[in-house]
């Protein structure tokens, strides 16, 4: 598509969505495997992905770098060189076998904002800054959020020791990649400097398309724990182990993983529950199963009650581990408290769905997303995208042109609104 017809979309302004899909499409591109999208953290992909999504910051007027943890900076400075910004942005790592739009669609939507600001020379009285974060997924080294946590300043050193399913660890990988680890320090960002942060997303789930809506106005993103377990017991021969003699690690955790699914589902206080990974060794048809490691990912809409969850599932497994005599290891690999979208902020983004003729629809957030690690730095705000059939994590996931286009038009009309919450008046707000 070339510049002039962008610039002259039906309403005179930039038919976004277009643009936004067919990025969409051309990062998708990019891929350990060509049938299965997966862009993990500091591979070879990444370091693709992150070079287009630099010339396209720079194709929108914006000065961009590759910043300390492989985040992608993209800055358009205001009507005055250095001013405070409103920080717009989204992931563009994947998990395995993903859809194309998680993430990219909130990245992709910010830079085509942008560049139409750029395109009708528009300054505003703040600088807008797009960072495109390298990991959200937490896929590669089992924490999630990590190039968010090195923007808002809460990056932990220990997380460089951990280790991926190969044995490399944090810390190799960056050097391999090319980024100093001991200079994580320089992507964090002073609160100062950001008036706010705002992150359009797909929705990840079924109430908008059940509503009717294309766009949705996000509460809050609700809290989540995950959990590393290893249960031991003792590798043996298939046929000569009588089955009361067995310490089969295999068994161990199906038990395991069956009472987490029960446990989640006859709760009545929106729980859930999943073990997404699993590996048995030393996994031969022969071989009883002595050692096993599995994933845990709980999450509630209440920070309490899942704690409280979180306990009493823990509680259940070294029961298990106990009657069954294994040996149980397990360590918590992530938590994030739910976090509240800013009422100040909120309200700007309900009035910017108004303006653009939506009908405004509040909705909380069950995935997980960077502004629970950029709340540290800025009050934080989300936008959502309808997706089809609420499929996500899915190479389903699939999000209509036309909502490409509204969600970037309500991005843009905010962006263009824009108060700082010092100037926005709380009678203009929505409550
Ligand atoms: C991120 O997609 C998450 O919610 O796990
Ligand atoms: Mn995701
Ligand atoms: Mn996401």
């Amino acid at each position: 598509m070339s510049k002039t017809e962008l610039a002259s979309g039906g309403s005179g302004r930039a038919a976004l969505g277009e643009e936004i899909v067919a990025r969409i499409n051309q990062l998708a591109a990019i891929s350990e495997t060509p049938e299965h999208l997966a862009r993990i953290f500091l591979s070879s992909e990444h370091r693709a992905a992150a070079d287009l999504i630099l010339s396209w910051m720079r194709e929108a007027g914006m000065a961009a770098h590759l910043d300390a943890i492989g985040n992608v900076c993209g800055r358009y400075e205001g009507e005055n060189a250095g001013l405070p910004c409103l920080m717009l942005g989204s992931h563009y790592d994947t998990v395995r076998d993903a859809g194309k739009w998680d993430g990219p669609l909130g990245l992709l939507s910010a830079i085509s904002c942008v560049a139409d600001l750029n395109r009708r020379g528009r300054r505003l009285p703040f600088a807008v800054e797009v960072v495109g974060f390298a990991d959200e997924e937490g896929v590669r080294f089992a924490s999630t959020l990590l190039g968010s946590r090195a923007v808002a300043g809460t990056f932990v050193e220990s997380a460089l020791n951990a280790r991926d399913r190969d044995g490399v660890s944090m810390r190799e990988a960056m050097v391999k990649f090319g980024l100093d680890p001991e200079h994580i320090g320089a992507a964090a960002r002073a609160r100062r400097e950001l008036h706010a942060y705002v992150e359009l997303h797909i929705e990840q789930g079924p109430v908008l398309e059940q509503k009717d809506l294309a766009v949705g106005v996000v509460t809050a993103i609700a809290g989540a724990t995950r959990l590393a377990a290893r249960l031991t017991g003792m590798a043996g021969h298939a046929g000569t182990v009588p089955m009361a003699m067995r310490r089969d690690a295999l068994a161990g955790a199906a038990e395991c993983i069956g009472m987490v699914e029960e446990f989640c589902k006859t709760d009545e206080a929106g729980l859930v529950g999943t073990v997404g990974y699993i590996d048995a060794m030393p996994g031969a048809t022969n071989v009883i199963p002595g050692m096993v490691s599995f994933t845990l990912d709980i999450r509630a809409p209440s920070d309490p009650h899942r704690k409280m969850a979180v306990a009493d599932i823990v509680r259940r497994i070294e029961a298990i581990a106990k009657r069954r005599d294994l040996v149980l290891q397990l360590d918590v690999t992530h938590e994030n408290r739910t976090v509240p979208c800013a009422p100040w902020l909120k309200a700007q983004v309900a009035d910017a769905v108004a303006a653009e003729g939506f009908g405004v629809f509040e909705l909380p957030s069950g995935a997980g997303h960077d502004g629970m690690a950029m709340i540290d730095v800025a009050d934080v705000a989300m936008i959502f995208v309808r997706c089809r059939g609420g499929i996500s994590h899915n190479p389903a996931e699939h999000v209509e042109t036309a909502d490409a286009d509204a969600g970037a038009r309500v991005l843009l009309r905010l962006v263009e609104n824009f108060r700082p919450r010092e100037a926005s008046s709380p009678s203009s707000s929505r409550p």
